[in-house]
């Protein structure tokens, strides 16, 4: 008997207004749908500070269901999940034709994944 192949996917995402999440949490369910998959969520923190969020009490009830619903988690933990899955989504508003400033700062942070050449 051959023991089943599970695909690990992860997806990492970063959201200042919360329409990331909805896309992430929407791929995510899609692809836990599908058999053998297992699926991991990490969410990057803003750079925001929170005296600059609670002056806005819309923006400030966005970012309390995301931190209830996705905890934040530290970019270096989250490059040490990268070489440990089969798939990687990653999820980042565009910001002037980029990527946003949390989410590549975690790109950042891969320079030892490259060196050493990991896949
Ligand atoms: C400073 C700033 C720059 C942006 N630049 C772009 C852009 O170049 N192209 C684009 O399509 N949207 C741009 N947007 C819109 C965001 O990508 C869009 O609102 C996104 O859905 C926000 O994602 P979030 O809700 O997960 O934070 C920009 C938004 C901000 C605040």
């Amino acid at each position: 008997m051959t023991a089943e192949r599970v695909t690990k996917i992860l997806i990492v995402f970063y959201s200042r207004y919360g329409n990331t999440v909805k896309m992430a949490e929407e791929i995510a369910y899609g692809a836990k749908s599908l058999p053998g998959v297992q699926v991991t969520m990490k969410r990057i923190a803003d750079d925001v500070p929170i005296e600059v969020v609670s002056q806005n009490p819309d923006w400030s009830k966005v970012v309390e269901d995301m931190n209830d619903r996705w905890p934040t988690t530290p970019i270096e933990d989250v490059v040490k999940e990268l070489p440990l899955h089969d798939a990687i989504i990653f999820g980042s508003p565009t910001r002037f034709g980029n990527m946003a400033a949390p989410m590549k700062a975690m790109w950042d942070r891969t320079g030892r994944l490259w060196m050493d050449g990991t896949s």
